[in-house]
């Protein structure tokens, strides 16, 4: 039995779609206020983030529509700072968070039989896993 229903992926799968917004609106503001000469390349980065968190968003506002869901519009608030190892450090930690989720929901669909919303979450699982890399490059981790 799956200890898991569709109803409560849905939910889940929403919650991640938010948190894609919000990554969307925090790369934004991030990339448009970094400063420092050495910051130019994971600036660039930062703005390719962002528009890669807009495909991620773009995949689940259409899977849960065809698993009879309604894609949520909430958008939980961003984390900005004015320093820039603080908000490089705020979209790692976002990463993190996310590559948790994902790697949770892959098991939950595949749970559920749902082989194709497993494999639409592993191309966005690798792309974030990305996303963490190059942050934790930048910060010289
Ligand atoms: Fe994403
Ligand atoms: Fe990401």
């Amino acid at each position: 039995m799956a200890s898991i229903t569709k109803e409560q992926l849905i939910e889940l799968l929403n919650k991640d779609l938010a948190l894609e917004y919000t990554a969307i609106v925090q790369y934004t503001q991030h990339a448009g206020v970094i400063k420092g000469a050495m910051y130019q390349s994971i600036q660039k980065e930062l703005i390719v983030h962002a528009q890669e968190e807009l495909q991620h968003a773009t995949i689940l506002a259409s899977q849960i529509d065809y698993l009879g869901g309604v894609p949520t519009v909430d958008v939980p608030p961003a984390r900005v700072s004015p320093d820039t190892v603080t908000m490089l450090q705020q979209d790692l930690d976002g990463e993190n968070d996310a590559i948790q989720r994902y790697t949770v929901r892959i098991s939950q669909a595949e749970e559920l039989n749902l082989y194709h919303l497993a494999q639409q979450l592993r191309n966005i699982l690798a792309v974030e896993q990305e996303h963490a890399m190059d942050l934790e490059q930048a910060l010289g981790k």
